[in-house]
């Protein structure tokens, strides 16, 4: 407490004049003090910094007490000793507010000022501990013991030496303003504890943090203080480089563009070759001219001309004014004659790349006449909705290939800012047009069709602008055709442009986008077509794809079929079209190997190839236990069999359910449960029911599997099995009524792909049998459910 008091008394005696102690010498005189005794250090506090051994660096003193220090340790060619504060904000500082260990060191730069700071360079020296404050001096004074170097060594102490070398390499190489001579410098240190103590120096910790490192004087726990600080940093600077390296890849790559025309023009000059440059210019004006925009439009562009043409040599200007230059002569300003449609035709390319899709070609061909009598009208724009592989793309193709017009795919997944669709401003740095301008550029045609693929999957609007907006301004009529590039800032006229859009559902499209479209569906296909597809178009297509003749490789229809059957479970071709192209890459290897000359697949080769059946018949393996029933459910990528699994545990009477089922869903099983007893007038109070739909990864809900619940419900109170050929869908109401729901034509494509016979359906939905294809009619029996019994009769073995 003394030592306390008498400190304060110094420190204010150096830093205000002296005043409580008579006697003692005011600051002005303060160079004739007494002699410091030998074990003693003169002091100087330090707000926010801790001095290491071995390091030099540089300090900033400012206050009275701090600089008297200093000056007298320069004259007396004395070292001083560095402590750190407890709290940086304390101005006069006494004992209590000091960390105790600190670094002596020498001052080996001593830069005074009239007043205010001082700069010193230090070299830091040796750690000590003071051990007793004194007084008696206008700045801190304090006997100290010092503590030596840990010299030891040793396997445990070596490795973490080696890491912690490695390590700090690393971190110098991932640190952006770093001096490459650091990594030599931290190489050739041979000690560890000095090189603890520079690491720590340099580390970006707390300074409490670096004092507890300062403190550490074993060796072996101070290596692993400052590995743990290392790697720590260590991980958040890869990670950061690695942010850094991905953000610096993107803007590369819309930079290079830039760039290389840079260098060329830089290159040409240097070559003496900028005589080229006129030429170059010359030949830029010509074409602007000779691109067919609007006379306006020209006037503008030519503006810009002149002002690139009096701009001087490779300014970034310049090259931004150029590259928009460039695109204004490249687009595809005029409108090139359109051939009249031949109506007959376009029904021979359509027929020529696809089979079946009766309704939907009749619609294309509807379309297209309508566009040939009125060519400047505005028409809808198409949009095809189905599941994966049904040929939605294909069929944009076919279009194009019916009208002899340029193909060009817009992909709009995941897209989120409205600038993908309608540009940079031309000011950014790699600025570009939007997609919709640079797929017209590519087709080099305005009149082409433009495929909007997966419009469905459009992004949110955000931060940067709702990209769907952007969109509808496309695709207005009454807009587009003066549509608004932000990069090309001209009007554009996209109105001869047929667009088409694809979604997989039609839900997710934003509303008013919707709206503009005219949606045309395409459900899927049955057993029957995709053996045709196959044959007609899928075997030859992957023929040619793979190198050989007809004549060379076979598929016979039963190793079709069977692919269909338990190889692929889709609503499309897709993954028919590639198992196909498995089997005949398979027959081309053996032909190559001169094995054979001609390869014919049977159904029986396919385990050979394919490897083993990848869809059994799931349903007969499932349903023979009590308490599972088949469900049918619409998904977005056509339909689907789930299945309904009950069973009994002892219990209190609860209804456990599981497979991430939605609230509809847990409420349409409680529905069926409430039934179930009353029908099978049970005793349920010692048991729980689980109700589980497995593919739980698969969220699942909606009313419709009411039915089956009820079904594997009733089947599990009865002890009896469902019929393994029955699927079912329903909805049905406490009193056990059999409410109508959606999806039928997929529900029932679904149950014919899983190899059901007999699909029961709610009373009324019997009318949109109409849209289910007759052939799948014809293999399936419907049983029509008014009240929740007949499903139970029907189903129950
Ligand atoms: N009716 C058909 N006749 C002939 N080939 C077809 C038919 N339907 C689809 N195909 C073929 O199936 C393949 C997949 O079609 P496509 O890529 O157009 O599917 P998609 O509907 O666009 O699917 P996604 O939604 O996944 O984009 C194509 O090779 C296509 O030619
Ligand atoms: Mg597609």
């Amino acid at each position: 407490m003394s030592l306390w008091r008498r400190k304060q008394a110094v420190l204010e005696g150096g830093d205000a004049g002296g005043n409580e102690k008579p006697g003692r010498r005011p600051r002005s005189t303060s160079l004739a003090v007494r002699p410091i005794p030998d074990d003693a250090l003169i002091l100087v506090p330090l707000r926010s910094a801790v001095l290491f051994p071995g390091v030099i660096t540089p300090l900033a003193v400012g206050r009275g007490s701090s600089v008297a220090a200093v000056q007298e340790a320069a004259r007396q060619g004395r070292k001083v000793g560095f402590l750190l504060q407890r709290d940086p904000k304390t101005d006069r500082v006494g004992a209590d507010d000091l960390h105790w260990v600190g670094t002596a060191g020498e001052i080996v730069r001593y830069v005074p000022a009239a007043e205010g700071v001082h700069h010193l360079a230090v070299q830091g020296q040796s750690r000590f501990r003071a051990t007793e404050f004194l007084d008696g001096w206008p700045f801190l004074v304090a006997r100290v013991v010092w503590v030596p170097e840990a010299t030891e060594g040793g396997e445990a102490i070596e490795a973490r030496f080696l890491q912690l070398k490695a390590q700090s390499i690393e971190a110098i190489k991932l640190l952006p303003n770093v001096p490459d001579e650091l990594a030599g410098a931290v190489q050739a240190i041979d000690s560890p504890g000095q090189l603890a103590d520079m690491v720590a120096n340099l580390l970006d910790i707390e300074n409490e943090e670096k004092q507890a490192v300062l403190e550490t004087f074993d060796l072996q726990q101070r290596l692993d203080r400052v590995l743990e600080h290392l790697a720590g940093r260590v991980s958040v600077l890869r990670l950061s480089k690695e942010i850094g390296d991905k953000t610096k890849k993107e803007f590369d790559e819309r930079q290079r563009e830039h760039v290389l025309r840079e260098q060329m023009r830089q290159i040409q000059k240097e070559l003496g070759e900028s005589g080229d440059t006129a030429a170059e210019l010359g030949d830029l004006e010509k074409s602007l001219e000779a691109a067919g925009m609007p006379d306006e439009t020209l006037k503008h562009a030519k503006k810009e001309f002149k002002r690139l043409a009096r701009m001087g040599e490779g300014s970034g200007e310049a090259s931004m004014l150029r590259s928009w230059l460039e695109l204004m002569a490249e687009l595809p300003w005029k409108a090139e004659a359109q051939k009249p449609v031949d109506i007959a035709e376009a029904r021979k390319v359509l027929d020529a790349d696809h089979h079946g899709l009766e309704k939907v070609k009749r619609r294309i061909l509807e379309y297209l006449a309508v566009r040939k009598l009125n060519p400047e009208g505005k028409s809808p724009i198409l949009c095809f909705v189905g599941p994966p592989g049904v040929g939605k793309t294909s069929l944009g193709q076919s279009i194009a290939r019916a009208t002899e017009r340029k193909f060009q795919r817009v992909a709009l997944g995941g897209l989120h800012d409205e600038a993908e669709i309608r540009g940079h401003r031309r000011t950014y740095i790699g600025a570009l047009p939007g997609n919709v301008l640079q797929a017209l550029k590519r087709a080099e045609s305005r009149s082409g069709v433009l495929m909007l693929d997966e419009i469905d999957k459009l992004g949110m609007g955000g931060f940067h602008g709702d990209p769907s907006s952007a969109l509808l301004e496309v695709l207005d009529p009454e807009q587009n055709s003066k549509f608004r590039d932000n990069y090309l800032g001209v009007d554009f006229d996209l109105s001869r442009v047929m667009f088409i859009a694809t979604a997989n559902v039609l839900d997710t499209i934003p509303g008013p986008l919707r709206d503009r479209m005219e949606v045309i569906q395409l459900p899927g296909y049955t057993e029957e077509e995709k053996l045709q597809i196959a044959r007609k178009y899928l075997v030859s297509k992957q023929l040619e794809a793979n190198g050989l003749q007809a004549a060379q490789a076979t598929v016979t229809d039963a190793a079709i079929r069977e692919i269909i059957a338990s190889y692929t479970r889709e609503a499309g071709v897709r993954n028919l079209e590639r198992e196909i192209g498995a089997v005949l890459r398979h027959a081309a290897m053996q032909i190559a190997e001169g094995e054979a000359r001609t390869v014919g697949v049977d159904a029986g080769d396919l385990q050979a190839i394919l490897g083993a059946r990848k869809f059994e018949n799931e349903v007969a393996l499932r349903t023979s236990l009590p308490g599972v029933a088949t469900g049918l459910a619409w998904t977005p990528v056509g339909g689907d069999i789930l299945f309904i699994e009950a069973s009994k545990v002892p219990g209190s009477g609860k209804l456990i359910l599981t497979g991430q089922l939605g609230d509809v869903m847990k409420e349409s099983a409680q529905a069926a449960l409430t039934l179930a007893k009353t029908w099978c007038g049970d005793a349920l109070e010692k048991i729980d029911i689980h109700v589980h739909v497995p593919a739980g990864a698969t969220p699942k809900d909606g009313p419709s599997a009411g039915v089956a619940m009820f079904v594997a419900l009733t089947s599990l109170l009865q002890g009896k099995p469902v019929r393994p050929d029955v699927a079912m869908t329903g909805e049905i109401s406490l009193r056990g009524l059999v409410l109508p729901i959606g999806g039928v034509k997929e529900k029932t494509l679904a149950a014919l792909r899983a190899g059901i016979s007999t699909v029961m359906l709610p009373k009324r939905n019997e009318k949109d049998l109409d849209d289910v294809p007759a052939e799948a009619k014809a293999k399936l029996n419907f049983v029509f459910l008014e009240k929740a019994e007949d499903a139970v009769r029907a189903a129950l073995q």
